[in-house]
């Protein structure tokens, strides 16, 4: 697959930002990439100062909006893109549960522009959706996730999500636009915003702090390292069939209860001891979270078995990463959550 032109949308997000710096370190991806962010709370602009400095000529940040539809096709135009990696979300549950009109907005109505755009744009090649499992809705006890299985959306974040998966599909049924869609299960890893369970534990649990449990911590979620979410995509990008899904998981279920616990005793290990004793000690159980799925489980038989795509990373290994990195970069966690760096974006970017 030759792309010349690559856009991402949400590149300075977590998932998207370990993607940009997966994809230049890829032998066979020669082009060049344009990142457009809008720079909300989840997006950073400094998660990438190295990918900027060494890529100069093949890499450019524009502070975008993809709800802004000018906005959009002026860039889509100029940069001549010729393939679309669509990360751009509001990507958390629980601010979906407070407040869902940024989440329709921007997951839906974004999408939809960003369709629009190169619906009938000539030698375009790919667009690919970056979606969620939770589109599926909740499993009991057995069973996973296949692409087959029926879209049941629990919260605002999930159904706005299912709304965009609609809405790429139906741009290839009816225009034949050129897509893939990849559904994939939680991630972890470097650079993620300190909301979500496992840095929002690591920071907590650093500082001492209350590490809320909600419900009785059974809920399971099925654990994938970012770097192997970011080799699927490229994979799918590459080899996956037009029109087609493709679910992405790493066969790693887990308790939350048994996370957390992973996490106190990493830290316990990495960092000084607290004077109030063992960080299991600060775990407090909370109430639920309204519409709470139960358990996620992925079944990736097809991007295994078609694409030859496996994950390097297990749970164990990769959740001992994941705390280092934080533990070795205080500087970036303080400045994404002291308000420093929203500070710094409104004085150079404005507001949009
Ligand atoms: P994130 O919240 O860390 O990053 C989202 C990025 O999008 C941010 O940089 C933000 O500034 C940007 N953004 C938000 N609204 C925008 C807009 N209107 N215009 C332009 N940019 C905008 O999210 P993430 O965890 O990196 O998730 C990325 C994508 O992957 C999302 O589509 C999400 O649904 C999907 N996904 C996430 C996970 C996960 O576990 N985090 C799992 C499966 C799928
Ligand atoms: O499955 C993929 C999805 O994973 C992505 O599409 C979402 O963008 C991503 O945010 C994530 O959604 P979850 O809701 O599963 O992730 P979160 O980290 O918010 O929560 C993971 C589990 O931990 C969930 O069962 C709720 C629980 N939890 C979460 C937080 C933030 C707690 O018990 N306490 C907490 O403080």
């Amino acid at each position: 697959m030759m792309i010349k032109n690559l856009l991402v949308t949400g590149g300075c997000g977590f998932i998207g930002s370990n993607f940009i710096r997966y994809l230049f370190q890829q032998p066979d991806f020669h082009g060049r990439i344009i990142n457009v962010d809008k720079l909300t709370y989840a997006g950073n602009i400094f998660n990438l100062t190295d990918v900027a400095s060494h890529y100069r000529d093949r890499y450019v940040f524009v502070h975008g909006d993809i709800c802004d539809f000018e906005q959009m096709k002026e860039v889509i135009e100029r940069e001549d893109i010729d393939c679309i990696c669509h990360f751009a979300a509001e990507s958390h549950v629980d601010r979906s549960i407070k407040g869902p009109a940024a989440f329709i907005q921007t997951n839906i109505i974004g999408t939809f522009n960003l369709l629009e755009l190169v619906r009938e744009k000539r030698d375009f090649s790919l667009f690919h959706h970056v979606s969620t499992d939770e589109v599926y809705g909740s499993l009991g006890s057995d069973g996973l996730f296949r692409e087959e299985s029926p879209y049941r959306p629990s919260s605002p974040y999930a159904a706005s999500k299912a709304a965009s998966d609609h809405l790429v599909r139906a741009y290839y049924k009816t225009y034949g636009l050129p897509i893939t869609i990849s559904n994939c299960s939680n991630n972890y890893g470097p650079y993620q915003f300190p909301e979500k369970l496992i840095p929002l534990m690591i920071w907590h649990g650093w500082q001492g702090k209350p590490l809320p449990v909600y419900g009785d911590g059974k809920n399971v979620r099925d654990w994938l390292y970012v770097e192997d979410h970011c080799a699927a995509i490229w994979t799918i990008m590459k080899q996956g069939r037009r029109g087609e899904t493709y679910n992405v998981g790493g066969c790693q279920e887990m308790e939350n209860i048994a996370v957390v616990r992973m996490i106190c005793d990493l830290l316990d290990e990495l960092l000084p001891p607290l004077k109030t004793g063992k960080r299991r000690n600060l775990i407090t159980f909370v109430p639920d979270r309204p519409g709470h799925d139960r358990r996620y489980a992925i079944d990736a038989t097809k991007l295994m078995e078609e694409l030859g795509w496996r994950p390097k990373e297990n749970f164990v290994s990769g959740l001992r990463k994941t705390v280092q990195w934080y533990v070795q970069n205080e500087k970036w966690i303080q400045s994404v959550t002291s308000g420093a760096y929203r500070n710094w974006v409104s004085t150079h970017y404005g507001m949009i």
